[in-house]
C-alpha cells in the first residue's frame, strides 16, 4: 500500500531528529515519534515503567494538557510537542527544581541556537517580547522503592500560536522572532539536548546554575506582581529562593511563593 504523505513528513521528520540526537540516541536515549496522540505526558504517564529514558514527539496533540489542567492547543501546524520520561532516585526536593531547571535550559538553548532574547515567567512559561511562546508541564509518578518517573512535557509554538484573543493574552511563536529558518526537527533536536542534558546534571550544580543564570532570565524580576492564593495584594517579585520557590516582597516583607499562579503588574480576582 502506497505511505500517505503525512507518513512520509512523519519518516522524514524522525530522520532528521534521529540525525541530529546520534550521539544521545547512542547513549541509550529511545525516541517515538508519533502523528496524532492524544498527550505526549499521558502517553509516557501510562507506560512509565517502560518508558524510562524515552522521548516522545507528536505532531499532533488532541488533548494537549497545560499546567493548573488546562488545555494546550496542540494543532499539526509545526509546533513541538515533546515529553520526556526518566527514572531517578533522587528525593523529591531535589526534582522539585528540575521544571525550572528544564525551563532554563529550553531558554538558554533558544538564545544559543535563535538569538531569541527568552524570559521566564515564573516558574514554567516562555516568553518572548513580552509575549508567550511557550511552557513546561514536569509530573512525577511513584515507582517501587523510592524511585519516581518524572515525566517532562514541552510546548513551544514554532511555526504558528493561537489566537490571543481567544487564549486572553498575548502569545506569539519562535518563527516570528529569529531570521534563522525554523523547522520542527531542529527545535526538536534542541530542546530534547537541553531537557536530556539538564536531567543527568547533579543536584549541587543544577542549583548554582538556577541562581546564577535566574536574573537574566527572570521577567518579573522587581515588578509589581499578584499572587491571587496567597490574598495579598500586590508585592515585589524579588528573584527566586535557592529551593525554587518566588521571592515576593509585600509591604517590604519578604514571602516565598512556591504555588499557584503569579500575575503581572494587577490584583487578578479569579
Ligand atoms: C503550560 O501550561 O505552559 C505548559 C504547557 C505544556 C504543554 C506540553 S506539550 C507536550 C506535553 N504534553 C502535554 O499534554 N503537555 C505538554
Amino acid at each position: 500500500m502506497p505511505l500517505l504523505v503525512t507518513e512520509i513528513e512523519l519518516k522524514e521528520i524522525e530522520v532528521q531528529v534521529r540525525r541530529r540526537l546520534k550521539p544521545l540516541l547512542d547513549s541509550g536515549i529511545r525516541l517515538r515519534v508519533v502523528e496524532t496522540i492524544a498527550s505526549t505526558n499521558a502517553a509516557l504517564k501510562s507506560q512509565a515503567l517502560m518508558s524510562n529514558q524515552t522521548l516522545l514527539l507528536a505532531r499532533e496533540q488532541t488533548a494537549g494538557v497545560g499546567r493548573r489542567g488546562s488545555l494546550w492547543q496542540s494543532p499539526p501546524a509545526g509546533n513541538l510537542y515533546l515529553s520526556y520520561c526518566v527514572h531517578s532516585g533522587r528525593p523529591l526536593n531535589e526534582l522539585s527544581l528540575w521544571s525550572l531547571g528544564v525551563t532554563v535550559a529550553v531558554a538558554d538553548a533558544l538564545e544559543r541556537e535563535l538569538s531569541l532574547d527568552c524570559k521566564i515567567k515564573w516558574p514554567n512559561d516562555l516568553y518572548v517580547q513580552g509575549m508567550k511562546v511557550g511552557g513546561v508541564l514536569l509530573e512525577t509518578l511513584s515507582l517501587a522503592g523510592d524511585d519516581v518517573a518524572v515525566v517532562i512535557g514541552i510546548g513551544l509554538n514554532v511555526a504558528s500560536h493561537p489566537d490571543p484573543d481567544l487564549l486572553q493574552r498575548p502569545v506569539t511563536c519562535i518563527s516570528k522572532h529569529t531570521d534563522r529558518s525554523v523547522d520542527l526537527p531542529m527545535i526538536a533536536a534542541l530542546v530534547a539536548a537541553a531537557v536530556v542534558d539538564m536531567c543527568r546534571l547533579s543536584h549541587a550544580v543544577l542549583q548554582a546554575w538556577l541562581m546564577s543564570s535566574w536574573p537574566s532570565r527572570d521577567l518579573l524580576l522587581n515588578q509589581p506582581v499578584a499572587v491571587p492564593m496567597l490574598g495579598e495584594g500586590l508585592g515585589i517579585a524579588r528573584g527566586l529562593s535557592p529551593d525554587g520557590g518566588l521571592e515576593v516582597e509585600f509591604a517590604g516583607k519578604p514571602r516565598t511563593v512556591y504555588a499557584g499562579e503569579v500575575n503581572l503588574g494587577h490584583v487578578d480576582t479569579e
